[in-house]
This record gives structure tokens, sequence and C-alpha cells, in this order.
């Protein structure tokens, strides 16, 4: 099957469709599972590719992964055999995946040595892993970097250690509680994220058989332990999922009920949709978003850590934003070069203007350097059907809303990278009335 998708847009979505565990927390409760002595179950799994790489590279370590049948959502987890992988294998598995560097802590307290190649990921920004090796020094690693990649050894049991984050970094924040459950002593983590998604990982480290405390001020205090045991866990929902479909039905004007969205983790993203001129109906099964009629109204927004405006919303809103009456100001305060995937959405009509200066918010740490990283969005604006090419993730699936909101016909290519991350894209606009086709 080509990876083009032949949209016609210009009509609303409108249905009901359901989201699994979150991309963000299922690959790296998989990785938590290495630090176990017992196999582990992960449940509410979703059928992704980021999935899939996750399993291969836990099966390259030796860790037997059985999926029965994916739609299940079931994956068992066992470690028992857990070994070193050829650094080659490793990067001919990990494709564009950042999650390797997360093998680090467990595999320097199960072997003593880990790998990583050289990292992919979306191309947003430098994304840099600084930061991880930073840590990993001060818990006593020690850091070589070679022609392929990265080597790291434990000459002796990684120490306990108290740690200062520059920045509250996601990826950095779950290194820590990988390394800190059964380094020796106490580990403080200052300036950590707190995203939904990392609460859940401790929820399962706790399971495990890990201490960690988690306090208000951005602190979290992990007290290392010996061993620790499997986990029995149903993944989170992906609140960024929800979201994004969320925002199609504002973009095309429709109703989407969304099952399995979970309104305590979304719920500043709730508050925007709902000033933005979104209506919402929340229970307890998920949570139905529509567009009531009229204009939307526009905003001034910034992209933060949670409890703030996450950063991948924010691609998807912005096509949302096209259709609002006014100016919109959005100002990416995670990412230095998150507005790439907006020159597709002008070539398709929209009015978006990038700026370097820090606007409608806060001076960031992008601000006084070369980074275009606002947007000012005018609306509202007839979008007309353009050849789009996808960028990465989130701005991929961003211009997926944009041509089904468009008028006329838009060829999304590349749109097999949108599986990364996104379960059942077809089955769900199927779902949802989308009209389309792929050769
Ligand atoms: N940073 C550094 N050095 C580091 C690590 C991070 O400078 O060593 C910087 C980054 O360049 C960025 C900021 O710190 O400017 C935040 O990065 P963070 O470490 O929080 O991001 P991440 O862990 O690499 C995860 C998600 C991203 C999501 C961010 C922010 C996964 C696999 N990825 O990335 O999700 O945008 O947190 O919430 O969990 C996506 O799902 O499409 C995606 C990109």
């Amino acid at each position: 099957m080509s990876d083009v998708l032949t949209v016609h847009g210009g009509s609303p979505l409108k249905g009901i469709i359901s989201v699994r565990g979150a991309k963000n927390f299922v690959s790296k409760a998989m990785v938590a599972a290495l630090l176990g002595e017992q196999p582990s179950r992960l449940t509410n799994v979703p059928e992704i590719r980021d999935v899939t790489v996750v399993t291969g590279l836990l099966e390259l370590h030796g860790v037997q992964v059985d999926h029965g049948d994916p739609s299940s959502g079931v994956l068992d987890l066992d470690p028992s055999n857990v070994e070193l992988a050829h650094v080659a294998d490793i990067d001919a598995h990990a494709g564009s995946s950042r999650i390797p560097i997360l093998f680090c802590g467990p595999l320097l307290h199960r072997l003593g040595e880990a790998f990583i190649p050289d990292l992919g990921g979306c191309r947003i920004g430098d994304r840099p892993i600084n930061y991880h090796l930073d840590v990993l020094r001060q818990f006593g690693a020690v850091v070589e970097k070679t022609a392929h990649g990265i080597r790291l050894s434990a000459p002796q049991r990684l120490q306990g250690t108290k740690l200062q984050l520059p920045y509250p970094s996601v990826g950095t924040t779950e290194q820590v509680l990988l390394t800190a459950v059964r380094a020796e002593g106490v580990t403080e983590l200052r300036n950590a994220a707190v995203e939904p998604e990392i609460l859940d990982l401790i929820a399962v480290l706790q399971k495990m058989g890990a201490i960690i405390s988690v306090d208000t001020d951005r602190a979290i205090r992990i007290e290392g332990v010996d061993l620790l045991g499997g986990f029995t866990h149903r993944a989170l929902p992906d609140r960024i999922e929800a979201a994004s479909w969320a925002c199609a039905a504002l973009a095309t004007g429709g109703d989407i009920t969304v099952l399995g969205a979970h309104q305590l983790e979304m719920m500043t993203f709730l508050n925007v949709f709902r000033k933005v001129g979104g209506e919402l109906d929340i229970s307890a099964d998920g949570i139905r978003f529509s567009h009531p009629g009229g204009t939307l109204r526009s905003l001034v927004l910034e992209t933060a850590v949670h409890p703030g405006f996450m950063t991948d919303w924010q691609q998807p809103l912005l096509v949302a934003l096209t259709q609002a009456e006014g100016l919109s100001i959005v100002h990416e305060t995670v990412y230095e070069n998150r507005f790439g995937f907006t020159q597709a959405l002008r070539d398709m009509g929209a009015k978006i203007q990038l700026y370097r200066e820090c606007l409608g918010g806060l001076p960031c740490r992008f601000g006084a350097r070369n980074f275009q990283h606002s947007a000012v969005v005018s609306g509202p604006v007839t979008l007309h059907g353009a050849d789009i090419t996808v960028p990465d993730l989130r701005g991929g699936f961003s211009h997926l809303i944009a041509a089904l909101a468009a008028d006329g016909v838009s060829r999304v290519r590349g749109i097999d990278l949108i599986d990364r991350g996104y379960e059942h894209v077809q089955a769900k606009l199927d779902a949802l009335g989308a009209r389309y086709d792929r050769d």
C-alpha cells in the first residue's frame, strides 16, 4: 500500500472512536519491566509502531515479549534472561526512536554496561541527550562516546545522588526514576517533570517494589532498593491522541466522541477547547468534543510542561485556530523549532506568521536566540487542498486534520509516520465519515 492519502476535505468529522494507552507512557513501562526479577503484564496497550519498536529492542536484550492477540492490548514481558545486545542491531532496530536512551539505567543495574546508538525521534529541534548523560554520570556511570554511539559502564553499583535538572525534561526525569530505583541509597531530584505519564510510571515502579515520593514543588525522592519484582498495570489513556481528535472536530466543524479520554489529565486542554468555543460533554466513558456552529474565538496561549498546555497539543490546535475569528498567539516554550509544519498550512491558505520574539507570555529560554518559536494565526480562513508531506508525528496529524477541513482534494504523503503514535488511524477516519483514498 502506498503511504499517500488522497483526502477529499470539507465535510465535518462525526462519530465515535476510542483511544487506548498513552504512547509516551507505554514505551517507558515496557522498559521498566527490564528492572524486575519477575514477569510483568501491561494492559490497554495500543497497536502503534512505537510499541513494535520497543518490543524489538527488548527482545534484542533477551526479554521475552508475548503480545498474544495485539488487539487485546495485553503485553507480557519476561526479563529473566536479560543480555547485552549488539550495538549494530540496536541501531538497525531503533530506527527513529529515542527510547534506547532509557535502557541505560536498567542495563547498568542488570549487566553493568549499556550501549546506545545515535538517537532519532521526531525532527523537532536538536533534541539533545546532554541532561541524560549528566545524570547518569552523577549516579557513577562512565560514559564514553564511540564512532557508533555511546558506551556506558558501571564499575560498581550505581549510587543515589542529589540532582537538579536545568529544565523539567520528561525523558530525563524518567531516566532518573529508572536508574535511582535500584541505585544504592537515596536520590533527590529537583525541577523534575511531573507529567501524568511520569506519575503512571512511578505507579508502575511502586508496584514493582520501589519507594518513591513526589512533592508539590517538582521534587521527587527515591529510596533505592536491591531488587524489584514484576507489575500488572493498565496504561493511562493517550491524552495527546484524544486532544488531536478533539481539534479535528473543531477544525472540521464536527462532533467526535472519544471513548477512553480522561478528564483529569486533560484539564488544561479542556479549558482551552472551551475558551476557543468548542462544546464538551464529559462522562465516565469518555469525552464528546463538538463544534456548536458559528465562529470560533481566537486566544493567546503558551505551551509548557505539565500542568501547562502540552507542546504536543499545539500542532492540532493551531489548525483549529485557523478557523477562529481574529488573531491568536501561540508561544512555544518546550521545543525551539516546532512550527516547521505551519509552512504546509500556509500553502493551504492559512495566515500564520512566525516570530523569534516571545509573544504573548513570559520570556522563555528561546527568546534571546534565533528561533522562530511564536506564531500569530489570523482567521477565519477557508483552507484549500494541497500536496503536503508529513514532517513528523504531531505535525503530520495536523496536516491530516487540515486536509480534512480544507475545500477540495489534498494529497498527504508519508502517512505511515502517523502510525508511529496514532492507533488505527484509517479505521477511525472511516468511523468519522472522512472521505479519502489510499492506493
Ligand atoms: N532537552 C535537552 N537535553 C536533554 C533532554 C531534553 O536540552 O538531554 C530539552 C529538549 O531539547 C526540549 C526540552 O528539554 O527542548 C524538553 O524535552 P523532554 O526531555 O521533556 O522531551 P522528551 O522526553 O524527549 C517527551 C515526549 C515528547 C514530548 C516531550 C514534552 C516521549 C517519547 N516523547 O520527549 O513527545 O513532546 O516529552 O512533553 O515521551 C511526541 O509524542 O510526538 C513527542 C515528541
